[in-house]
């Protein structure tokens, strides 16, 4: 079996709804919630969470204190996880994930050492300077929007992790860690109803959906 990492430290600034992002209600329950659902329809039972501070974890839940970063709160995780050989990280802030999607990343750890659920790109991308002026545009059909769930193989995740504080720090996913060491990363195709709760806006759209 695997072990679930569910990553609920962040504070939340963009949604701003005075409180942390995964303790605020979506569809008459608090965000996290429906992650934890998810998991244990996918038949995760071991769940270890990153907290922010005064914050219970859910029943049945392992609770650890979150990081500075991301990054950090899922180091912190794996610290108190058990001591399966594949871990699976997912963010509160995707209640929307359907739970085959864990089982469909851990599959695929068959032949990588990490996998990640990703959409395809539907918009058109372009790269520009700081200028505002168009240098580059992009092959859509290369590109992948990440998402969670992320599977690893334990040992790739745990020396991953090991990187310096500062790249910690910027690290916007723990994939591109695995990367940077020279990992094979799979990507696998999510659908683009997976998203992430960043804004008010996003809220609105999840509780549309969740209604
Ligand atoms: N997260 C975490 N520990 C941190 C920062 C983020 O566990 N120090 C988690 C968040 O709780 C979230 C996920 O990482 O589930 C993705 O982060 P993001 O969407 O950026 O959430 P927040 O950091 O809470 O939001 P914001 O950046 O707007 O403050
Ligand atoms: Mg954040």
């Amino acid at each position: 079996m695997a072990v679930a990492i569910l990553v609920a430290a962040g504070s939340g600034e963009r949604l701003g709804a005075g409180r942390p992002k995964a303790f605020v209600a979506l569809a008459g329950r608090p965000m996290i919630e429906w992650s934890v659902r998810a998991l244990r329809a996918a038949g995760l039972e071991a769940i270890v969470v990153a907290l922010p501070a005064g914050h219970p974890a859910p029943p049945g839940c392992t609770g650890v204190s979150g990081g500075r970063s991301r990054s950090q709160s899922v180091a912190s995780a794996l610290a108190a996880a058990p001591a399966d050989d594949r871990v699976v990280v997912h963010d509160a802030a995707r209640p929307l994930v359907p739970p085959e999607l864990f089982g469909a990343t851990l599959a695929a750890l068959a032949d990588a050492d990490a996998a990640t659920a990703a959409a395809r790109v539907t918009d058109t991308v372009k790269e520009a300077g700081p200028d505002g002026y168009v240098v580059a545009t992009l092959d859509r059909t290369r590109l992948w929007a990440v998402q969670t769930p992320q599977a690893f193989r334990r040992e790739w995740l745990e020396r991953a992790l090991a990187a310096p504080p500062d790249v910690l720090a910027g690290a916007t996913d723990d994939a591109m860690l695995v990367e940077r060491l020279g990992g094979r990363v799979r990507v696998v195709e999510s659908p683009a109803s997976n998203f992430k709760v960043t804004t008010p806006h996003d809220l609105a759209v999840a509780e549309s959906i969740l209604c």
